[in-house]
């Protein structure tokens, strides 16, 4: 019996060594320990071995499992380390490998120009409000002086949704939006994309964006306007920069002026930036027409203002010296990755 148990453990342990993968040592355990194994028929026969034997008997088949599933322990334990360490060496990174490069976009002159002038009225105390698109007759004319046979009206041809909704033609219909509010003093800046049905050429597009500017409170003067334009000039274009207002007409406005800046190209001697004049115009302006602020339920009596409107786009030729408009809507990238 001891013979025999010796050289089942002796063949037990000779599997197990031989054992390369996890299988393989599941298969000797089934094969010495399982239900039909070898060991288990060792165990079966002791109804033959004589009562006294058995304790002994019984210790060695003990004796004998232990050692088995010892050893079954130990190989295990040992492949599974060689499996993960193999696993560790045929899955390694190379670090050292150029990393696949996310594309990334690059900032629209359109969006640098808004958010440096931007930049610009939020260090002078203004908020910023956005209005809609899709704008009412009423806030994109009618509040703004133009009623429906004004001539003024022509300049702004546009897109009509019905015969109440144009696709806004500037963002003046905000200062009406903000002022209705009821909340003064008001000191705002809006910016946004507005239509006209101009045809595509290197000055215009049907499709392009202002910022409205809008100050409403006691005392506003005229003075006041031209201080802040000539500070916001020079921060945009420079210290050096002078600023000339001409007069102008626009019907929400009285007076009304056009803001000039020296050119920033040539300083002011004439060159081919500025067509020779050594100016450059870059927004319209005036003080808030008395009857706008009547529209809007604010006392001209007790309260002034004023409003300047600009193209976000001139600004952002006039900085990067783009010499033409479409390309800003191309959305080429070796074109936006300029700036
Ligand atoms: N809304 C005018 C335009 O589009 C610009 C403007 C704004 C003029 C505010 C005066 C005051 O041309």
């Amino acid at each position: 019996m001891k013979e025999n148990l010796e050289r089942i453990k002796q063949e037990a342990l000779a599997q197990i060594k031989q054992a390369d993968l996890p299988e393989k040592l599941n298969d000797v355990r089934i094969k010495f320990l399982g239900k039909k194994g070898e060991l288990t028929a060792v165990l079966k026969g002791m109804k033959d071995v004589a009562a006294e034997e058995r304790p002994k008997v019984g210790q060695w088949v003990n004796d004998t499992r232990v050692a088995i599933e010892t050893a079954l322990e130990e190989a295990k334990e040992a492949l599974d380390g060689m499996l993960l360490e193999l696993q560790l060496k045929n899955e390694v990174i190379d670090v050292s490998l150029p990393s696949k490069k996310q594309p990334m976009g690059y900032r629209h002159p359109n969006t640098i120009a808004r958010e440096e002038v931007e930049r610009i009225f939020i260090g002078m105390g203004y908020e910023v409000v956005e209005g809609p698109e899709m704008e009412y007759d009423l806030y994109n004319f009618e509040k703004m002086n133009m009623p429906a046979d004004h001539p003024a009206r022509d300049a702004h041809d546009t897109f009509y949704i019905n015969e109440k909704i144009v696709l806004r033609t500037h963002t003046s219909p905000v200062q009406a939006r903000v002022m209705e509010r009821g909340v003064l003093p008001i000191r705002m800046i809006a910016p946004g994309r507005v239509y006209r049905s101009d045809e595509v050429d290197a000055t215009h597009s049907p499709s392009f964006h202002q910022i409205e500017g809008l100050v409403v409170d006691k005392d506003v003067t005229f003075a006041d306007l031209k201080g802040t334009l000539e500070v916001f000039a020079k921060e945009l274009f420079g210290p050096e920069t002078k600023t000339k207002f001409r007069p102008h007409h626009f019907p929400f406005t009285e007076p009304s002026a056009e803001v000039d800046v020296s050119c920033f190209k040539c300083g002011g001697t004439g060159c081919r930036f500025c067509k020779d004049t050594g100016w450059i115009e870059i927004l319209g302006c005036g003080l808030v027409h008395p009857h706008v602020l009547e529209m809007c339920d604010i006392d001209p009596e007790e309260y002034s203002g004023f409003a300047f409107g600009m193209g976000i786009e001139r600004v952002a030729l006039l900085k990067y010296e783009i010499d033409d408009m479409r390309l800003l809507y191309e959305n080429d990238v070796r074109f936006l990755k300029q700036f």
